[in-house]
């Protein structure tokens, strides 16, 4: 039987189609943010949300490489405080921040196992860096204020606060002070830590040489809003929504806290970062566990990941540039929100009402 040429070619344009369809189907089934099905129009709505900025956050990375770059140099007298680098992208930070001789306080929740992290891939006892773990739970405020006192009392000045720890796509939880872990880890708790070292920070920072602080968010601020009617998401908790209000709240903090650094014409600036798509047990809840082999061949290293969180907090070619969101080691695309200074404020103010802050930065806490 002999099949004509256009029925040949219309069985492979179908098989094509099928084929095409069939590797669109597998991206979006493997690379949901949860591992199970999206239960309403609005979970669909943010998976596709989130599917389009991994892609654009993935063609970012790669366009970007020669960019994403970091020189380090010595610089021993300084001090960094940087939470979570047991693991992921924070433990390339401090590998990069003990190569500049700098002493480096990593605020962890369990610092026997962290320093041996950390000794797994730098030479303690021949690196010119001071290591120092101390415990932490960011998402406890009691801790926070525990770390706080005890490195305040260790040292009279921070040069650097690396806000790094996070957590991604958790199932809903509170926290001991009744947040949702994804506000209350990747934000609350960060925004009560800064607060509590901006005095030492101030002590730090010097004309010219200004002490920094960087707040690792990510892309999907985009996509984030703050739901100050339902901040912990009670009513309709879906992870996906969690965490880009958590990192568009990083965003906001760090605007409005530098139009505050600038009117007291304070020597500390503050930077936020997308460290890029990185490879990390960060998307342990995600449906990109099934597909390992898809993060090791698109998604940066953690190597990689750190270069513009270290950027941020040396480069010398953004002194006095606080306020900026970087991205592959230059200035990125972040929520309109951030570039209206009163939606800024209007985090601010609440936090600090949820906090009982009364002047920000003066490290005096009531709570
Ligand atoms: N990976 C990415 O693609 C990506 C993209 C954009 C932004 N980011 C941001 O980059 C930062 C680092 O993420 P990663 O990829 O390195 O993730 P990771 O490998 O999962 O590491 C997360 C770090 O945060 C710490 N942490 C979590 N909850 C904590 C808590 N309650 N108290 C103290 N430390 C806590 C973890 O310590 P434990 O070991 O104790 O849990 C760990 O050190 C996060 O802020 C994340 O949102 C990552």
């Amino acid at each position: 039987m002999c099949i004509s040429a256009d029925i040949q070619t219309l069985m492979l344009t179908m098989l094509i189609l099928l084929f095409i369809i069939g590797i669109v189907v597998c991206g979006f089934i493997f690379s949901k943010t949860t591992k199970g099905i999206p239960k309403s129009w609005f979970e669909w709505k943010t998976e596709f949300r989130y599917q389009y900025l991994g892609i654009v956050g993935l063609i970012h990375d790669a366009r970007y490489a020669s960019r994403d770059r970091v020189v380090l140099y010595k610089q021993p007298d300084r001090i960094a405080v940087i939470t979570g680098g047991n693991r992921g992208i924070g433990l390339r930070i401090v590998e990069k921040l003990l190569a500049c001789d700098m002493t480096v306080v990593m605020g962890v929740r369990d610092p026997r196992s962290a320093e041996v992290a950390v000794g797994g891939i730098v030479d303690l006892s021949q690196t010119k860096g001071k290591l120092i773990c101390e415990q932490l739970d960011v998402g406890d405020l009691k801790s926070v204020r525990a770390f706080a006192e005890r490195i305040s009392q260790k040292y009279q000045k921070i040069d650097l606060l690396l806000n790094n720890a996070g957590i991604m796509f958790a199932p809903f939880k509170l926290t001991a002070d009744g947040y949702e872990s994804h506000f209350a880890i990747n934000y609350l708790g960060h925004f009560m830590l800064t607060h509590l070292l901006l005095p030492k920070l101030r002590a730090a920072g010097q004309k010219g040489k200004n002490a920094r602080i960087v707040n690792v968010s990510s892309c999907v601020n985009l996509i984030g809003r703050i739901n100050y009617k339902d901040i912990n998401g009670l009513k309709n908790y879906y992870p996906g929504t969690a965490y880009s209000q958590s990192k568009l709240a990083q965003i906001l903090f760090t605007r409005h806290l530098q139009t505050l650094l600038d009117a007291e014409k304070a020597h500390v600036q503050v930077n936020v970062v997308h460290p890029g798509i990185v490879d990390t047990d960060l998307f342990e809840h995600s449906a990109t566990t099934a597909v390992p082999f898809f993060k090791k061949i698109f998604f940066k290293t953690p190597e990689r990941g750190s270069r513009t969180v270290v950027f941020a907090a040396i480069d010398p070619s953004i002194e006095g540039l606080g306020g900026t969101y970087l991205s592959n080691g230059g200035k990125g695309p972040f929520h309109a929100d951030a570039k209206q200074p009163e939606k800024c404020e209007k985090l601010f103010q609440h936090s600090c009402d949820l906090l009982k802050i009364k002047q920000y930065g003066n490290g005096e806490y009531t709570l």
